[in-house]
């Protein structure tokens, strides 16, 4: 197996090489997915380039793992959940593979009652990103969780940005109208701030971004978010440049809807899966 590498700040990242030109980066804390370069050359996630590298501090871009809730969507303090910002172990790998380990509890404060062990995998094979969450309860009591794999894809300029498959046939609720909830309305470009969660997704996601196609498909992630915080949210945001929004746009499978419930024991993967061509 191989190991981590240090960057330039002493930061611990791992590089998944597959068997030919593919290869993903993923930083230790988070178990953070920043880069992925397929068999054909192309970059298909997003991370800022103002991103901060700091402990305990998500990064802004590539893939963020929420957990053990969705925003707030739960009854944990930290938006999102706190294994983005956790250091992960590196536990095995082979060509175009590795898993990572989260274990946390049972006394943790930011976690009460929660004891749970976490394995995030990755696979890189061609044109193929395969990222999976598995949770293990290790407590004694039930564990309930909600949970997204928080995808940010790169895109040339969003207003040119093509959206379809799976999201039109699907119910939604507006983040930004308290959640209300709508019949499908397909929504094929993004003009304007967009926050929304989908519910039970069952095809593909295509973003369709000049000759370059993405497909993005969850399983067992029954719902996908649509995020894009527009002009006047991301010059609020700190570690995203003003003109940021313009170069990405999240599709981000989770179980959000109803949680991921698990006895003692019991065990869990969720699965984000994508494909990336040029047309
Ligand atoms: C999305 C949420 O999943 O994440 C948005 O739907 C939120 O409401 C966005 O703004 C970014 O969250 P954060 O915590 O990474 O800034």
């Amino acid at each position: 197996m191989n190991s981590p590498q240090k960057d330039a700040n002493g930061r611990d990242y791992f590089v998944v090489q597959g068997a030919g030109t593919e290869r993903a980066t993923v930083y230790l804390q988070g178990a953070h997915v920043t880069h992925w370069e397929t068999a054909s050359g192309l970059k298909p996630i997003y991370l800022s380039p103002t991103a901060v590298f700091a402990d305990g501090k998500a990064l802004r871009g590539g893939v963020p793992i929420c957990w053990p809730q969705f925003s707030d969507m739960g009854k944990y303090k930290q938006a999102h959940g706190v294994a983005r910002n956790r250091v992960w172990s590196l536990i095995g790998s082979g060509k175009g593979d590795a898993l990572f380990r989260l274990v946390v509890g049972p006394d943790d404060p930011e976690l009460p009652g929660i004891h749970a062990d976490l394995i995030f995998g990755l696979a890189c094979v061609g044109d193929e990103l395969d990222l999976a969450l598995t949770v293990c309860n290790a407590g004694v009591d039930t564990l309930e969780f909600t949970t997204a794999l928080h995808t940010y894809f790169s895109v040339s300029d969003i207003t040119k940005l093509q959206i379809s498959g799976g999201l039109d046939e699907a119910r939604w609720a507006d983040n930004l109208q308290n959640r209300r909830v709508f019949d499908p309305a397909p929504i094929h470009n993004i003009d304007k701030e967009v926050d929304r969660i989908y519910f039970d997704v069952k095809n593909p996601v295509l973003l369709h971004d000049g000759s370059t196609q993405i497909s993005i498909q969850g399983h067992d992630l029954p719902d996908a978010v649509l995020w894009n915080p527009w002009i006047e949210k991301t010059k609020k945001m700190s570690d995203l440049p003003d003109d940021g929004y313009q170069k990405f746009v999240c599709v981000e499978h989770g179980k959000i809807q109803s949680p991921v419930v698990l006895g003692p024991k019991e065990k869990w993967t969720g699965r984000q899966h994508i494909t990336c061509r040029n047309l």
